[in-house]
């Protein structure tokens, strides 16, 4: 077995070097849509893919929305700390167009719902409105932001408490969620996602100019 290695001390590396081993390492990532409100009630949509379960009593969930490159934080996270709540939704590959056109650096109060095409449901819990076309979607009270690093690309850990599940009829099998029946997408290295349902890799690059709104909206 050849037990050489490339060993890099992140500290030395650009940022984006930095970036690219993290998410070629931590692979395939489940994507966290996340709908919240601003104290205005203004609504916001964003994918974030470091996203991960963390225990079931209390359930909770975290994401990690990382600073932009002015150093600022991103809409989600400061809608998250002034209305301690949001919708982790859950991402089909009929949702992909739709969730990828929210990530798209739009200015703050711009509402992405209208290029996402998807349809705002109220939540039963929290403020926030539910994604319908998403099979499972997890209302979330905040429990903590944690802060690591102030600089570009420095996370925001954003730990909720999951206050209600709500799961399509279509993939319940009557006490759980049927083996087989969900199929997320989940996010790659690069470019490249996996559908869980055809088994495919494909690719799907950022939005490089304001997306239109969705005729559906
Ligand atoms: C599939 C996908 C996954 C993403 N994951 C993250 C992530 O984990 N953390 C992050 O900060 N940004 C992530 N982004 C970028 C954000 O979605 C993007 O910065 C968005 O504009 C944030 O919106 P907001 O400012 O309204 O919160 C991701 C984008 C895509 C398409």
């Amino acid at each position: 077995m050849d037990r050489r290695f490339i060993t890099l001390d992140p500290s030395s590396l650009a940022i984006s070097a930095v970036y690219d081993l993290l998410v070629a390492a931590v692979q395939p990532r489940p994507i966290a849509f996340v709908s919240t409100v601003d104290p205005e009630g203004r609504p916001n949509l964003a994918p974030f893919s470091f996203f991960m379960a963390g225990g079931a009593n209390p359930p909770s969930i975290a994401f990690s929305s990382v600073l932009s490159p002015q150093g600022e934080r991103k809409h989600t996270v400061r809608n998250i700390e002034q209305t301690q709540a949001f919708v982790v939704n859950t991402l089909t590959r009929q949702m992909t167009a739709g969730m990828n056109a929210t990530s798209y650096p739009f200015p703050e109060g711009y509402d992405e719902w209208t290029v996402s095409g998807f349809t705002p449901i109220a939540s039963e819990a929290v403020v926030a409105p539910r994604v319908a076309e998403s099979p499972i979607q997890l209302e979330c009270r905040l429990f903590d932001i944690i802060h690591h690093g102030d600089q570009p690309s420095a996370a925001c850990y954003v730990i909720g408490e999951v206050v209600r599940f709500h799961v399509s009829e279509t993939i319940w099998d009557g006490s759980a969620i049927g083996p087989g029946r969900f199929n997320p997408i989940s996010r790659l290295g690069g470019p490249f996602y996996l559908d869980l349902e055809s088994r495919e890799v494909f690719e799907l690059p950022r939005p490089t100019g304001q997306p239109e709104p969705s005729i559906e909206a």
